[in-house]
């Protein structure tokens, strides 16, 4: 198996297959102009994940000095500013490790950011604020509030080294940088958030916390050679969406069994969501963290309204083996399980999931993995970006704007009097 490998047959079988070819073909044009097309629009960057030379050595060597000092690191971001660093990181930072990394700028809740606030005391402390347009107000306003909380207690000097800003060339919060000698590193103003995972946006705070970021490059590189010499995965996964679609399925759950990929899902709901919800049109995107979400989510799976499809992610490599022991004292009744692995307990679960859904009427797709690591994380990062911008281009809409957040920023500036 490749890093990562794509099946649609489950899916493919229940539709007609001119409609398909003709999706696939218009799927293959989108994909073939988006690598060829000039960018017009400034909204490309991120097809090349970033590549080796100054930039990015001044990146790892200030992510290596973070490391070796900061008992606490903080992310403050939201959106595409921050779910693809906390995507890997969750799932994969080792337990116990440090620095340990904490985030704010995604909320408004006083009740988190007092909380998040009390766990830095005592700590060596080091904060990335990342924002495009430094316009948001969450990152904006606990940036004001990590200022103070920093300046009480490190001198400007120290503030300088646990400062890193991280936005456009030409922002106000370049300048903030400038004037105040913090580090500045860019964000590519042709790389929207979402789609910001292979640039210093989420490869700093990752090399921070010890990701293998050459790894995670290194996977995305090899996604895009694949994608780009052919391999067809990406555009059949938006081409059978499409097909979805068009016959009424609207609803899209990202289905795993791995819990590290929580996050994950996260970061997937925010780029489907944000880049096809528009103009009445899109699929909505859900998570389904499994096997516990089946004790929730599972009844509406297997038999509630026939609107959902579902993409799983399998992964081969479980990572650990736990046993289950005989036990003939306790007479509990789980002696069936006796001498299993919860890996093959597990996959047992996930392919009876998936036989069980597609015979209730979903139709299942499947991403699969050899293992959950830096590598593969890149290539699931740019196989999803990839399909995600055909995909909304299948469907008619713009991948890469969102214009529909600004609607309720509008009456919530206006009722804080902005
Ligand atoms: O994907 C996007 O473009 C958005 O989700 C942004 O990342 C999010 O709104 C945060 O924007 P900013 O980095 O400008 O604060």
């Amino acid at each position: 198996m490749s890093i990562l490998s794509f099946d649609g047959a489950f899916t493919e079988a229940r539709f007609d297959e001119p409609l398909l070819e003709q999706l696939e073909r218009e799927g293959t044009e989108h994909l073939n102009d988006l690598y060829t097309q000039p960018d017009t629009d400034g909204v490309k960057g991120w097809l090349e994940p970033m590549a080796d030379g100054p930039a990015y050595r001044h990146m790892l060597e200030k992510a290596a000095a973070v490391r070796a000092d900061a008992d606490v690191f903080v992310i403050v971001g939201v959106g595409g500013s921050n779910q693809a660093a906390r995507a890997v990181i969750k799932a994969l930072q080792p337990y116990g490790d440090k620095p340990e990394i904490l985030y704010l700028g995604n909320t408004l809740s006083p009740a988190y950011i007092a909380s998040t606030l009390a766990r830095l005391e005592g700590k060596s402390v080091y904060i990335n604020v990342i924002a495009k347009n430094f316009e948001t107000l969450e990152p904006g306003s606990h940036f004001r509030i990590l200022r103070e909380y920093m300046g009480r207690r490190y001198d400007k000097a120290e503030m300088a080294k646990r400062v890193i800003l991280t936005g456009t060339y030409g922002s106000r919060l370049e300048e903030i940088a400038t004037e105040n000698g913090y580090t500045f590193l860019e964000f590519p103003v042709a790389v929207g958030g979402r789609y910001s995972a292979l640039t210093p946006v989420g490869l700093f705070p990752m090399a921070v916390a010890g990701i293998d970021v050459h790894a995670l490059l290194r996977g995305g590189q090899a996604m895009k050679t694949a994608l780009r010499g052919g391999d067809p995965s990406a555009v059949r996964y938006a081409a059978l969406r499409n097909a979805c679609l068009r016959n009424g399925f609207d609803v899209e759950v990202l289905a795993f069994f791995e819990p590290r990929l929580h996050y994950f899902a996260k970061w997937w709901v925010q780029l489907f969501g944000e880049s096809e919800g528009k103009d009445k049109q899109g699929i909505f995107p859900a998570e389904g963290c499994y096997s516990e979400d089946l004790h929730s989510l599972g009844q509406y799976m297997q038999d509630g309204r026939r609107n959902l499809l579902e993409t799983f992610i399998r992964v081969a490599d479980p990572g650990s083996s736990v046993i289950v022991r005989p036990d003939s004292e306790f007479r509990d009744g789980f002696d069936y399980l006796d001498n299993k692995d919860f890996g093959e307990i597990n996959r047992c679960a996930e392919q009876a999931t998936i036989e069980a859904h597609t015979a209730g009427d979903v139709p299942c797709m499947t991403v699969d993995l050899e293992r959950i690591d830096a590598e593969s994380m890149g290539a699931l990062f740019y196989f999803f970006m990839v399909a995600c911008a055909v995909s909304g281009q299948l469907m008619g809409v713009n991948p890469f704007d969102q214009e529909g957040v600004e609607e309720y920023k509008r009456s919530m500036f206006r009722g804080l009097g902005k």
